[in-house]
């Protein structure tokens, strides 16, 4: 198997230094480029979420309840409903049926707190705070501990469908409803526990593949028809129909030995994806290769 860098989940570079001692940014660092450099309002909001909610992870208090602003109000009422609109035509059953039971709207966004208690309740998955993207040794023993980490900001408001990091439309329309699944919050707790402990380079790139080709970007038959599960899609208003439809795309079905091998790219639009028959054959597939792998 060829080398490649270490992706953390949203395609962070990981130092190598950091599977060792994960090396946590204690200050909101926007990468160049990012909308929101230059708009100082925008930045001081960010650092006052980044110290809140790391204050609320490290102390282990729970996602704060945030008060959000009018203009972050906005963003989310300029998304969601166009997000909303392509999830009822393409996203998988299990997904729309969690967003209704979350009770996830339009117009209000909502309290990650008040999201973790309904999840706990049903799939003892909880929320973790976070403020912004974790060292990878760190997000996966939080998920291996049932706690998947969401951050609590949301995108600048001059490119409402975009972001080069995870908000919070991202984790909350995409990661969240889908943790209400029994097999999906198993297969993820799997994936976490199996990928904080793996040390051999082979099984933790395994790993990482086996979730970006399901977890982040995996298409599910249903019925005979193709949706979407996977939240990296879910989340994209471009990348919901290119998935299902673009001929740029190919799309095969989800074989494991297939998809540890595979590359990808996370800087750009996904062109081969995987469509798994169920989120059980998902996670059944898991435990064989964790077993494989001695972990
Ligand atoms: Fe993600």
């Amino acid at each position: 198997m060829r080398e490649e860098p270490m992706l953390t989940e949203y395609g962070v570079p990981i130092d190598p230094q950091s599977m060792v001692a994960p090396v946590e940014a204690t200050e909101l660092e926007l990468e160049p480029g990012h909308p929101g450099l230059g708009d100082d309002g925008y930045v001081a909001r960010r650092r006052q979420l980044f110290a809140l909610c790391r204050h609320h992870r490290l102390e282990r208090l729970g996602p704060p309840i945030v008060e959000y602003t009018a203009e972050e109000t906005r963003i989310w009422r300029e998304v969601s409903p166009k997000l909303d609109e392509l999830h009822v035509k393409h996203a998988s059953q299990t997904y729309l049926e969690a967003k209704r039971e979350l009770a996830i709207t339009q117009t209000e966004i909502p309290q990650l707190r008040h999201l973790s208690t309904r999840v706990e309740r049903e799939t003892n998955m909880h929320l973790v705070p976070a403020e912004g993207a974790l060292p990878y040794r760190i997000f996966y023993e939080y998920i291996g501990q049932r706690g998947f980490p969401v951050t609590q900001f949301i995108r600048h408001g001059s490119h409402p469908e975009f972001t080069p990091e995870p908000d919070m439309i991202h984790d909350c329309l995409g990661h969240v409803p889908p943790l209400m699944n029994h097999d999906y919050a198993e297969l993820l707790t799997l994936i976490g526990k199996a990928a904080s402990t793996a040390t051999h380079g082979e099984h933790v790139l395994a790993l990482k593949r086996f979730s970006w080709f399901s977890i982040e970007f995996g298409l599910i038959d249903e019925h005979g028809e193709t949706k979407v599960f996977g939240s990296g899609i879910l989340s994209s208003t471009g990348e919901i129909p290119y998935s299902l439809f673009s001929t740029d795309v190919k799309r095969e079905p989800f074989v494991t030995e297939t998809v540890i091998t595979t590359d990808y790219d996370p800087s750009r639009m996904q062109d081969h994806l995987f469509i798994a028959p169920s989120l059980p054959f998902l996670r059944r597939e898991l435990e064989a290769l964790v077993q494989r792998f001695g972990l």
